[in-house]
């Protein structure tokens, strides 16, 4: 998602790691993963080392805020991702982002057709970064209730911790 201000989707160095989210409409899973993320790279205090953004491999929502149910669960936990705005992955990301991590399996698949052959970086799925949870995929709680989204975040603070440990250990 694009920053509402200022225009910030490019690491500003290029020795910041860069982590892109993805999923289909960038207005429920990815921006809460961006959301949380940052938070994690915030109170760590390195924002100066990582770059956090999300994208959707769809494109009927760009310019949009986050649903209104993300938002709502979202600030609950303590996670305000209301200036978010949504926007399409491009091809150019894979130039941008030292990790590119999809949500699903079906926007994996998306990002595996449009990878660039020579990316060097990290496509792959979310939650592997947290091992102790028995599942794969964020599922998608766009035609859901309150607790599916109240999952997607369960999920994503997960593995968000154990990504932060994985590319802290890297840097
Ligand atoms: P997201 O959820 O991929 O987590 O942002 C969805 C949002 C919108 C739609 C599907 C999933 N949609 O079909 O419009």
């Amino acid at each position: 998602m694009n920053q509402a201000s200022p225009d910030r989707h490019s690491p500003s160095t290029s020795s910041q790691v860069g982590v892109l989210f993805v999923c289909l409409g960038n207005i429920c899973r990815s921006p809460t993963a961006e959301g949380i993320f940052q938070h994690l790279v915030n109170i760590n205090q390195l924002s100066d080392a990582i770059f956090v953004d999300s994208a959707g491999t769809g494109s009927w929502h760009v310019g949009r805020p986050p649903d209104a149910r993300s938002q709502r669960v979202a600030l609950q936990r303590g996670y305000d991702i209301s200036q978010l705005r949504a926007r399409q992955v491009a091809v150019s990301d894979f130039a941008k982002f030292d990790y590119i991590l999809a949500l699903d399996g079906d926007n994996l698949a998306s990002l595996e057709k449009i990878k660039p052959r020579h990316y060097s970086g990290h496509l792959g799925l979310l939650l592997p970064f947290a091992p102790h949870i028995n599942r794969r995929e964020v599922p998608d709680p766009y035609s859901g209730d309150e607790k599916d989204f109240q999952l997607v975040v369960d999920l994503i603070q997960e593995a968000a911790t154990g990504l932060l440990n994985h590319i802290r250990a890297r840097l």
